[in-house]
């Protein structure tokens, strides 16, 4: 275990760049919003300087209008599409004058990961003195989401494209892929130079994902055309319960610093409307999980997937539906031929353990159902969580998603997409400690 450990601890010090970390060299060569939140988690336990950079780093390319991108560009690299060229958030006017990026964002990871560092840290009073100087840009982050996110008022805010989910490719969003028709793109894939483009989204979708950024980008990244016109418009559970499970850390750091009771009251507020609607609109009584709500053609997604799960870190779930959360997810997801977690139900027909988000593990939903088990008291399944995670490590190496078959792991094999991928490293070196 040590061994794995120190290897955890080589690949993160490898992926550092001077103030950030790449997610991996040559496939993810720039500084991504929610790797660099899980990445931090892990430097926090050997290198409290570096987790802290990582952090201010990421909120130094926040915009005056409170937005963090998903992509910040730090430097040139021709390994990677689309770049900043296509993306042109510059479009945007309040986008930041100092980094180049993407005009979307991704999982609001950062709150809780402030709360991380401080459990983590030895030196409370210094990581505290940390949080002070950089927790309202992660509230202003939260401010700007509730204002501009959210046209309804239901403290359930939108994504705009399948990069802002996380789970990029999920056979979720198949079904909003049917009812567009984007042009036929000519240009060159990076991504598929580097991994076995079997593991990888097809050029079809790609296709998809450039039309949605090209009808944002008409409009100068505007959030109010955005709501009216994106094709793809999505409350994602694995998004919102992020952001809830942020506020609830943005609470708790406020009181510990003191003083700021306008802020924490309107988080509690933002926290409240956000549960409630949460269950009300995203619980599906029948399935018995989470799912997404597609808000431009206004029908639920009901289809089962790791994110269906992730509102037990938020604490969203009552016990009985926590209850029922857990029956469904060793039902389907969890025999004794199945690593826990596969990202997408092992049942369904759309379910491809190779394939990106459309069925391989990932670690970072796995401690993040790892930590929703263990708050609810579920310590066997979380136990096995964890377990299970270590082993896919053990046998594999630190990729960047694995197949969730175990016969596979017999080849020593099972791990696909990039190597050396660092919040595998990173939470991994969290759950041994
Ligand atoms: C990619 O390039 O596949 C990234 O996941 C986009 O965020």
């Amino acid at each position: 275990m040590k061994n794995l450990q120190k290897e955890a601890i080589h690949v993160l010090n490898n992926n550092w760049k001077d103030g950030f970390s790449i997610p991996c060299a040559n496939l993810y060569p720039f500084q991504w919003f929610w790797d660099s939140g899980l990445i931090a988690i892990g430097f926090a336990h050997f290198d409290m300087k570096k987790a802290e950079a990582e952090i201010e780093t990421l909120l130094d390319a926040q915009w005056e209008n409170g937005f963090i991108p998903h992509i910040i560009f730090h430097t040139d690299s021709d390994s990677y599409f689309p770049g900043p060229d296509f993306h042109r958030s510059d479009l945007h006017p309040e986008s930041s004058k100092k980094y180049k990026s993407t005009g979307m964002t991704q999982p609001p990871v950062t709150g809780f990961v402030l709360e991380e560092l401080y459990r983590i840290s030895s030196n409370k009073e210094a990581t505290l003195n940390f949080l002070k100087t950089v927790i309202d840009k992660v509230y202003f982050n939260h401010e700007y989401f509730y204002k501009n996110r959210d046209p309804k008022g239901e403290g359930l805010v939108y994504i705009y494209h399948n990069w802002e989910s996380g789970t990029d490719n999920s056979p979720i969003w198949d079904d909003i892929w049917d009812t567009m028709n984007p042009p036929e793109y000519t240009f060159e894939r990076r991504d598929t130079t580097h991994v076995d483009a079997s593991q990888r989204p097809s050029k079809r979708e790609y296709d998809h994902y450039l039309y949605i950024i090209d009808i944002a980008k008409e409009h100068n990244y505007n959030d109010e055309k955005i709501a009216e016109l994106s094709p793809f418009l999505v409350q994602d559970p694995l998004f919102n319960s992020m952001l809830i499970k942020s506020n609830e850390s943005l609470i708790k750091i406020y009181q510990l610093i003191g003083g700021h009771d306008e802020k924490v009251k309107q988080l509690q507020k933002w926290q409240e409307k956000s549960i409630t609607n949460f269950n009300k609109k995203l619980f599906d009584e029948e399935l018995g999980v989470y799912v997404h709500y597609d808000l431009r053609n206004e029908n639920p997604l009901r289809y089962i997937s790791s994110s269906s799960f992730s509102p037990l870190y938020a604490n969203i779930p009552s016990k009985e539906q926590a209850s029922s959360l857990v029956k469904v997810m060793m039902d389907k997801f969890g025999n004794e031929n199945q690593y826990l977690c596969a990202s997408f139900d092992p049942t369904n027909e759309r379910f491809n353990p190779k394939k990106y988000w459309r069925g391989p593990v990932w670690i970072n939903l796995n401690w993040i159902l790892f930590n929703g088990l263990s708050q609810y008291g579920f310590k066997d399944i979380a136990q096995r969580v964890k377990q299970d995670t270590i082993e896919i490590l053990e046998n594999n190496g630190f990729y960047e998603y694995f197949d969730s078959r175990k016969e596979i792991h017999d080849t020593g094999k099972a791990g696909y997409g990039g190597n050396n991928f660092s919040w595998s490293a990173a939470l991994l070196i969290d759950l041994l400690n």
